[in-house]
Order: C-alpha cells, then sequence, then structure tokens
C-alpha cells in the first residue's frame, strides 16, 4: 500500500533529520577547558613569538615566510599585543627555564593554541615539572613531535655536488664542553691512542670561527659526530654541518644505528657501536683504502645537505603544518613526554646508560614539509 510506504519514508526521514540535527548541535557544544579550538583563518595565520630564542630577533618585516621559505599566509610576530589575536604562541624552553620570560598565563584567550619549542636534549633541560598541562604542541629534533624539527635533513640534489675538499689529516673534532664522564669523552680519549685526533674548540683552546669551521672539519677524513648526550632522536648539527656538510664521514655517537638510518643513508656514517672496541674503530679508520673510503659518498651524486639552522624558518613550519596539528591536544605532564621515549639510552648522571632495547619510535610517514627523508 501506498501510504504505508509513505509513512516509512516520512519515518526514515525524520531520523535523518534528527540524526543531522544532533550532528550539527556537537559543533555548538563548548569544548573542556583547556582544549584548544583553534579559528579557521581566513586571512592568514598569526604566530606570535612571545620571546625570540636566545633573545637576538631576526629580521621580520616584510613577509618572511613567503619570500624566505615559499610558506604564504604566516605572519610572525614579536609584538605581544597581539597576543588576543595570534592563532600560535610560541615559547622556547631556554628563557623559560632561565626565568628570563614568564608564561602570560592570566591573560591567555581561551582555546588558543601555545606551542612549546626547544632542540635541546633533555640532559641540559631543567623545569618541565612546573609546565605541565600548559602546551597543546611541541616542536623538538624528536620524530614524534608535532613539529618536528631537524637540524639538518638530505633533500634531492639541484645541480652537482661540489667535489670534496681535498684531505690532510684522517680524524678531526671539534668540542666546546668536554667533561670527562661523557661518553664521548671516554671514546675519544681512548681513540686518540690510537689514531691523531686533530682536537679544536673552545675546550683545547682552539676556538673555530663559525665561517671556519666546516672548511677546517672538511680536510679530515673522518668527524667525530659525537653528542654530547644519548638521547632518544638526538642528532645534532654536529653530523648535519660539522661532518656531511663539510665533506668528511661522520663518526657517530648517539642514538642507534637504527635512528641514523632514517635519516640518512646506511653507507654513509660509521656508528662507534659497530665496533666491539674502540681500538677496531682505530684499526677501521686507519686501515680503509681510497675506493672503500669513496663508497661513503655515493649519496652526494643525488642528495644534498639542507640545514635547518634559521629560527625564523622553524617558525614558518609551524604554519605549513597548521592544518595537520592535533585537535584537543594538551601535555599534561610535559617532563614525562621529553624523558620518555629515551628508553634505557637516556644518558643518566656520569655517562653513557646501558645499552641494549632501546626503544626505537615508528617512523613518521614520508612526505610533509620537513619530514621526508
Ligand atoms: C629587514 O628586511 C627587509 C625586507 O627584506 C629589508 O628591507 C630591511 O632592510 C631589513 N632590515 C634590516 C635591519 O636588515
Ligand atoms: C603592536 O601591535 C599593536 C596592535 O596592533 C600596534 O598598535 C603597535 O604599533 C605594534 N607595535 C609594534 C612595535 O609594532
Ligand atoms: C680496499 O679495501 C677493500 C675493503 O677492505 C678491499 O676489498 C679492496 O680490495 C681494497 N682495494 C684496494 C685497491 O686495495
Amino acid at each position: 500500500m501506498p501510504s504505508g510506504r509513505l509513512l516509512v519514508k516520512g519515518l526514515l526521514g525524520g531520523v535523518v533529520l534528527l540524526t543531522l540535527a544532533f550532528w550539527n548541535l556537537k559543533f555548538w557544544l563548548p569544548l573542556p577547558e583547556g582544549v584548544p579550538r583553534p579559528r579557521q583563518p581566513q586571512a592568514g595565520l598569526t604566530v606570535l613569538i612571545w620571546h625570540w630564542p636566545f633573545g637576538r630577533p631576526a629580521n621580520l618585516s616584510g613577509d618572511v615566510c613567503a619570500t624566505l621559505y615559499g610558506v604564504e599566509g604566516c605572519l610572525l610576530t614579536t609584538n605581544r599585543s597581539l597576543l588576543r589575536q595570534a592563532d600560535v604562541v610560541v615559547f622556547h624552553h631556554r628563557e623559560l627555564q632561565s626565568g628570563q620570560a614568564r608564561l602570560p598565563l592570566g591573560e591567555r584567550p581561551p582555546h588558543q593554541p601555545w606551542l612549546w619549542i626547544t632542540l635541546e636534549s633533555p640532559s641540559h633541560t631543567y623545569g618541565l615539572a612546573r609546565l605541565g598541562g600548559i602546551f597543546n604542541w611541541v616542536m623538538t629534533y624528536r620524530r614524534d613531535s608535532d613539529v618536528f624539527m631537524p637540524y639538518g635533513e638530505l633533500v634531492p640534489r639541484a645541480s652537482p655536488a661540489p667535489t670534496l675538499p681535498p684531505k690532510d689529516g684522517l680524524v678531526s673534532w671539534v668540542v666546546s664542553n668536554y667533561h670527562a664522564g661523557q661518553r664521548r669523552a671516554a671514546v675519544y680519549a681512548e681513540l686518540a691512542k690510537h689514531v691523531p685526533v686533530a682536537l679544536f674548540g673552545r675546550a683545547n683552546g682552539r676556538p673555530l670561527c663559525p665561517a671556519c669551521l666546516v672548511s677546517t672539519t672538511g680536510r679530515y677524513r673522518f668527524y667525530l659526530a659525537f653528542e654530547n648526550s644519548q638521547h632518544h632522536d638526538y642528532i645534532t648539527e654536529k653530523l648535519w654541518r660539522n661532518a656531511l656538510l663539510a665533506g668528511a664521514v661522520p663518526v657517530v655517537l648517539g642514538p642507534p644505528r637504527a635512528t641514523y638510518e632514517a635519516f640518512l643513508p646506511p653507507d654513509a656514517f660509521i656508528h662507534v657501536d659497530d665496533f666491539g672496541s674502540v681500538r677496531e674503530l682505530a684499526r677501521f679508520l686507519s686501515g680503509m683504502n681510497a675506493s672503500c673510503y669513496q663508497l661513503f659518498f655515493r649519496w652526494r651524486e643525488r642528495l644534498a645537505v639542507r640545514l635547518h639552522a634559521d629560527w625564523r624558518e622553524r617558525f614558518c613550519t609551524i604554519c605549513s603544518r597548521y592544518p595537520h596539528l592535533p585537535r584537543g591536544r594538551v601535555y599534561r605532564d610535559l617532563e614525562a613526554w621529553f624523558r620518555g621515549g629515551d628508553g634505557p639510552q637516556g644518558e643518566g648522571p656520569g655517562g653513557a646508560g646501558g645499552g641494549g632495547g632501546g626503544g626505537e619510535v615508528p617512523q613518521v610517514p614520508r612526505g610533509g614539509t620537513q619530514e621526508g627523508f
């Protein structure tokens, strides 16, 4: 009967309408306190940098993100009067740690996302316990950060690789803060018994000017890219600039080999852990012939080093990542997040933690702005 069918249709229609109504209602209900509800930007995003890292603001006039990095619609500002309008407010940890800067907690507009930045390792980071429940996003060198910011990366090469600098030494190391208790100091001391190591940097009274660094380390076949502490994903400019950009083969000490392999081809570096002893490592370095040495540079045919050293680039990346940033996230225990993920390889007081079983995170998906390797 037609009337029966109409009734069914009517009922179905009502259910659909009610469902739609509830669905829409969901968007009008208030979000719980502290959960960011980012505005949908019409005219672009405003990123407020509450204090400039290390206190030297860069030139932000003009559309720096578009002109320098091709990121459109991204206004970087240090003008604190824009707190109410800002889409994201950025806080660099060093100045919070030292007390030079304070969080404007009392003036925070409801639901405004705050982003915490550090590029230091947990061994040199303090005062996180009081920063719980404040930040929605983090930017660090860790791949599981909301905004992943490595010190460098390999990118497809646009022009032929420059020839390698001529070598007149075997191994070099630049070190500013030498502490006998660090694992890198112990490895260096043992290595130096077997092969000559040219030592530069403040620790040895031979500082290199910024412009001289790469041209100096490039004259040696190998560079000791030893991190000051061993932490999850903690790989710094010691690898990217001092070794790879300079044209020296990095001998790395830091996270496990598998971590480096997420960033570099496996044959682009030598890992201290590849050897049973430092003596074996020394023998490997001093005994290497030219043809074997050349194999460490195969990546240069198709890849080039790109350093991420300008804070403006790092801040512009917030805009390019913005559409993909998780909504509703709060780092309730920032300390636990930052100190976690190290597993047993985290450095305890007095040197290296015991190796073995160090937890590896899943790799970030390829693609995206800074993340593909
Ligand atoms: C800052 O950048 C703008 C635009 O690129 C330029 O015109 C200006 O001279 C720069 N100012 C300083 C102090 O370097
Ligand atoms: C900061 O922003 C306010 C509000 O837009 C503006 O009146 C002021 O001139 C700005 N200050 C600077 C130093 O740009
Ligand atoms: C160079 O060293 C490699 C690895 O030890 C060896 O296989 C190769 O024969 C050597 N080449 C020359 C030319 O000595």
